[in-house]
């Protein structure tokens, strides 16, 4: 992907500074390889990836525009931890999906598998509407702060229990935009 952005060595977010932790070309990288296992182990198959909004809307685009197989997008956005950064456990649905999954193969596409909370309530969420089959992509995992164990198909990185940005992932909204990943420096962003 192409950017002009130049990126910092350290970046500002109200008081806390970031530093920069998995750059454009590692997670280039490593989405390229995710995806090269998907379209192996999901050869013939169609599949509707469903990405989870906000945050994995920058990693969905990415890895979709590295798939070969047939493949459709949908889209489902849960509350978000707004200007808070710890995980409540208390996930609501702010927008359903558009489409019958029924009897299709659907892949949850996430940003970041935290405390688990989240993608346990989309894991069931999703299996009332009975897909053929239902699988998880993230492109991080941080093993450290699971609450509710999940099994996780397919994994980018696992990172320590710290606050990340970039990529998709905010603090209080902003960062998005940022092509790489940075994480906290200090552990004052910390979870319950
Ligand atoms: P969980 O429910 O605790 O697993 O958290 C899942 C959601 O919280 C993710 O989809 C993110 O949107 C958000 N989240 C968790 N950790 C981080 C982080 O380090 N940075 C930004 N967002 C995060
Ligand atoms: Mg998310």
């Amino acid at each position: 992907m192409i950017s002009p952005f130049s990126l910092p060595a350290v970046l500002r977010i109200r008081d806390d500074e970031f530093v920069l932790y998995l750059s454009t070309e590692q997670l280039r990288t490593r989405i390229m390889e995710l995806a090269a296992r998907i379209d192996r182990d999901m050869q013939g198959k169609e599949a509707v990836f469903l990405c989870i909004l906000n945050g994995a809307f920058i990693f969905c685009a990415d890895l979709l525009r590295c798939l070969t197989i047939d493949c459709e997008v949908e889209f489902l956005k849960l509350s978000s931890y707004g200007e808070e950064n710890i995980s409540s456990g208390d996930v609501r649905l702010v927008k359903d999906l558009c489409m019958d999954v029924e009897n299709r193969h659907v892949v949850i596409v996430e940003d970041i598998v935290d405390t688990g909370y989240s993608i346990d309530f989309v894991k069931k969420h999703l299996e009332k509407k009975n897909p053929a089959s239902l699988k998880i992509v993230t492109l991080l995992h941080k093993p450290a702060c699971t609450r509710i164990a999940h099994e996780l198909d397919y994994v980018g990185f696992e990172i320590p229990p710290r606050f990340v940005v970039g990529f998709g992932l905010d603090y209080a909204r902003k960062a998005r935009n940022i092509p790489a990943i940075y994480i906290s420096k200090s552990d004052a962003i910390t979870y319950e």
